[in-house]
């Protein structure tokens, strides 16, 4: 109320001091015209600017951003019936929106995300990636919007009890994860078996058919949740950063990218979409 009264006060003096000055009433009327010029130029290079950056902004279908996942990830992407869901899929379509752009996510092998996006049949990958320094040989890496960490899900009553303890033993992963990496180069090629999917993995575990599985500890988690027999050991194989990977050269869409996840990290939207699938412990 009091600011209201302070603007009628301004308004009436402003129109005084108008009426006072007459003879200079041209004045202010050309300096009104200049400044609204003024602000409507500025409006403009706003409004060019904005639509310069969705100019940039190429995408493999116009009007359509295409993700590439792979979509045996829990929680980070998963079918729920034939929809794809999962924090990545909720992250991807916020960014879309931001970008004013439709979201397609496209199901493949996890060993195919890097080669669709380098060969221009999809615009980003997200899937729970790990930034390597391999991978950047090949992509470029947006921010890290999340934190993963090589898990070592074994039989609850399995004799192997730290990492170390993986030495000469059959271990499963995901082909192309660092899970893969890491083992390969670590306990030997012979001693890891390569599935397509991680649960794939997990039910060779079930079975007997290899003693541990290394994989990302969330999707660890809701799988020791849906198999009994299961645990996860205390200790920690890795630790790593998730990001999306994008084109080398669609540089314009890295930074929208980057510019549209620090929003939804700034607003919170990126730690509800976290929340609703990761309760915290
Ligand atoms: N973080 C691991 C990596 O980047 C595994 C990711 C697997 N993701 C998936 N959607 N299957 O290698």
């Amino acid at each position: 109320m009091k600011k209201m009264i302070a603007m009628m006060l301004a308004g009436t003096m402003a129109l005084s001091l108008a009426a006072c000055g007459s003879a200079a009433a041209p004045a202010p009327a050309a300096d009104t015209a200049a400044e609204e010029t003024a602000e409507a130029a500025a409006e403009d290079t706003t409004e060019a600017a904005e639509e310069d950056t969705e100019a940039d902004i190429n995408t493999v279908t116009d009007g359509v951003l295409t993700m590439a996942t792979n979509a045996y990830f829990p929680p980070y992407e998963y079918y729920e019936g034939d929809a794809i869901v999962g924090i990545d899929a909720e992250i991807a379509a916020a960014v879309a929106e931001k970008l004013g752009l439709e979201l397609k996510i496209e199901d493949m092998e996890f060993d195919s995300i890097i080669t669709a996006v380098t060969a221009g049949k999809a615009d980003m990958g997200l899937a729970g990636m790990t930034v390597t320094e391999e991978r950047k040989q090949n992509v470029n890496f947006s921010d890290s919007y999340a934190t993963g960490i090589q898990a070592v899900v074994v039989p609850e009553d399995s004799d192997i009890a730290t990492v170390d303890d993986l030495t000469g033993k059959k271990i499963g992963v995901q082909l192309g994860t660092t899970g893969d990496i890491y083992c390969s180069g670590d306990y030997g090629e012979e001693n890891v078996e390569k599935f397509n999917k991680g649960n794939d993995a997990i039910m060779a575990l079930v079975t007997g058919k290899v003693d541990a599985v290394v994989i990302d500890n969330e999707p660890a988690k809701s799988y020791v949740a849906a198999n009994e027999g299961l645990k996860i050991l205390e200790t920690e194989y890795a630790v790593e950063d998730y990001a999306a990977c994008i084109a080398k050269e669609n540089t314009a869409l890295l930074d929208a990218v980057n510019a549209a996840l620090a929003e939804l990290k700034a607003d919170g939207t990126l730690d509800q979409i976290v929340a609703k699938y990761i309760s915290a412990e």
